[in-house]
């Protein structure tokens, strides 16, 4: 019978890979185990996150106040380990003000517990907090005036690792106007700190461009491979 774990990778289109040669590396983690990617560091930066989240649900730095539903602040434990970040809240998100709860956000979820990942053991986010209409591209100004919001959740959380999920969250975390091609399949390092980026595609994209799943698989393995 195919167990758990494989299912999850079938459904990203895969068949069972391993990090490394030792150990599989994809069991489903205990909550709270090493593995699981959260450390207990006490909740300190809770209070921290808790004002910052306010403050992003009282902005209007730019015009996407007018037309949000709810603000996407993040989601995800203050003691992740992986850091995941998107473009911007889609319609599903806008209702909920949760980060990657539509198709994209179940693909994700698949993505996470492949990689042995729960999904509250990580912290997810975006680079924009507010739904663009129609879900266009973010504007420039919007990425300017919006990204502080995630350069300070960084900050708090101090994860180990980045993954930055399509273009937009590569090009803003990076400070970086190259595509995602020339971005992906090699370790970055976020701003001077030293922690490790790896840029993947985003899973919007890999929902209707089946064929790029292996190669955010190798891009996930990769970031697993820098985590200390
Ligand atoms: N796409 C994103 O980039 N973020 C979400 O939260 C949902 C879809």
């Amino acid at each position: 019978m195919m167990d758990r774990q494989a299912s999850y990778l079938r459904e990203m289109g895969l068949v069972r890979w391993r990090f490394g040669s030792g150990g599989n590396g994809l069991s489903e983690p205990e909550p709270g185990s090493p593995e699981s990617g959260a450390q207990d560091r006490g909740g300190d930066e809770t209070p921290g996150l808790l004002s910052l989240a306010e403050k992003a649900r009282h902005c209007e730095r730019c015009e996407l106040h007018r037309t949000r539903g709810k603000v996407v602040f993040g989601s995800g434990s203050p003691g992740a380990r992986w850091f995941f970040v998107g473009e911007a809240p889609g319609a599903e998100e806008d209702k909920q003000g949760v980060p990657f709860v539509g198709r994209a956000g179940a693909l994700l979820h698949a993505m996470l517990l492949g990689i042995g990942l729960s999904r509250e053991s990580v912290y997810i986010a975006n680079v924009l907090k507010c739904r663009p209409p129609n879900n266009r591209d973010p504007f420039g100004l919007e990425v300017q005036e919006c990204s502080p919001f995630l350069h300070a959740q960084i900050e708090l959380i101090q994860p180990q690792i980045i993954v930055a999920m399509g273009r937009f969250a590569a090009q803003a975390l990076l400070n970086s106007a190259e595509s995602l091609g020339q971005l992906r399949g090699k370790a970055h390092q976020y701003r001077l700190n030293q922690l490790p980026l790896v840029v993947t595609y985003h899973p919007a994209y890999l929902l209707r461009s089946p064929a790029a799943k292996g190669k955010t698989w190798e891009d996930l393995v990769l970031a697993q491979s820098l985590l200390t």
